[in-house]
């Protein structure tokens, strides 16, 4: 049980699960490879410094319909188009100046944008809404595979809806394996959250999902974030999400003890800062917000798949570095 609980690069390897689709470590051959797949209107898993996406061509009906069919996500969810450079923000969308000055500053980044959709803009790509998404990632294969394709891409994280996102190559081939063209192996994701969501579609902005940017460096470009709800429609800040299948609890510290007083322990796995009492298995939690985030889905995963019947989380401190980190916990637990 949880004998890999901290990453490894595998730099050369070609990984094979045992389903048809196999997780290159890429090089330009394969990044061809890739593209001729996007363009015959196939999906290709890529690694962002966020999650890995699942990415298809932003320009193509059929692409996307598969792309919603194998994520298992309903129509109305908007998509993330995904761009090799902010010079490609005006092929999607309406001029914005704060726009302009957040891409300078923050990509490419996790940072998503939300602005007026561009006449033509696919109704799948933006729920059938007048807006669209916008992130240029900053991961060296994401940015060229984008640049070999040379038009958007589609990608909501690599996992199916509901459930949670993969910051592995490793992750892609065992949730979707057999339903996606290629995986692209970048290595463990570097932010390991998605990336933050910000509307620019009114006067204020507005942060619709925490991520990697926080509001305090949004406000040193923007002044007046607000974190209120919109009523812009951003599905996948739905109460539950990024969901394991084994029982998870996120609970105070100070409600650790009980709780383990209430429980089998023996089937209970607890992931918190420290080491709890009596004899469940202890997952230590990282100190350091942004290595939590990095290793939370992978963590995670890795519990999901140990046989436990519970896992206890310690919810992380309160603050602004650890909101992201929140929020997603809240979710996989709600
Ligand atoms: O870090 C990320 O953003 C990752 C990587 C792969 O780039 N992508 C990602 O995509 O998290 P996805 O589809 O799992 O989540 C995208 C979120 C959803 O909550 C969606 O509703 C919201 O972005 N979204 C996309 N376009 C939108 C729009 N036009 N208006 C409001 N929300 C939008
Ligand atoms: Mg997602």
């Amino acid at each position: 049980m949880l004998d890999r609980l901290y990453w490894t690069r595998n730099t050369r390897q070609v990984l094979d699960h045992g389903s048809s689709t196999k997780a290159v470590v890429s090089n330009e051959l394969q990044l061809e490879e890739a593209v001729n797949h996007l363009r015959n209107g196939a999906l290709v898993a890529f690694p962002t410094e966020t999650v890995y996406g699942l990415g298809a061509d932003a320009r193509s009906e059929s692409a996307l319909a598969k792309l919603f069919q194998v994520k298992g996500r309903p129509t109305d969810h908007p998509v993330i188009v995904h761009l090799a450079s902010p010079d490609w923000i005006s092929r999607w969308a309406l001029p914005d100046p704060r726009a302009v000055l957040l891409a300078e500053r923050f990509w490419p980044g996790p940072l998503t944008l939300i602005l007026q959709r561009k006449p033509g803009v696919l109704d799948a790509v933006t729920g059938g809404q007048d807006t669209v998404g916008l992130r240029m990632p900053d991961h060296p294969l994401a940015l060229r595979l984008l640049t070999l394709f040379g038009d958007g891409l589609a990608a909501p994280s690599a996992n199916r809806f509901g459930k949670v996102s993969p910051t592995r190559a490793q992750h892609v081939v065992r949730d979707l394996g057999e339903e996606v063209a290629l995986v692209l192996d970048g290595g463990p994701c570097s932010v390991g959250v998605e990336s933050t969501i910000l509307d620019l579609t009114s006067q204020e902005a507005k942060i619709l999902r925490p991520g990697g940017v926080t509001a305090q460096q949004l406000n040193q470009v923007l002044h007046g974030i607000d974190y209120g709800s919109t009523g812009v429609r951003a599905p996948g800040t739905l109460a539950s999400h990024y969901a394991p299948t084994t029982r998870c609890e996120l609970i105070a510290k100070s409600q650790l003890s009980r709780r383990l007083q209430e429980i089998d322990v023996s089937k209970t796995a607890v992931w918190s800062f420290e080491p709890p009492p009596g004899p469940a298995h202890w997952l230590p939690a990282a100190g350091d917000p942004k290595i939590y985030a990095r290793d939370l889905y992978y963590n995670l995963r890795e519990l999901d798949q140990s046989g436990y019947e519970l896992i206890l989380i310690e919810e992380p401190p309160d603050g602004e570095e650890w909101l992201a980190c929140r929020d997603r916990l809240n979710r996989a637990t709600a």
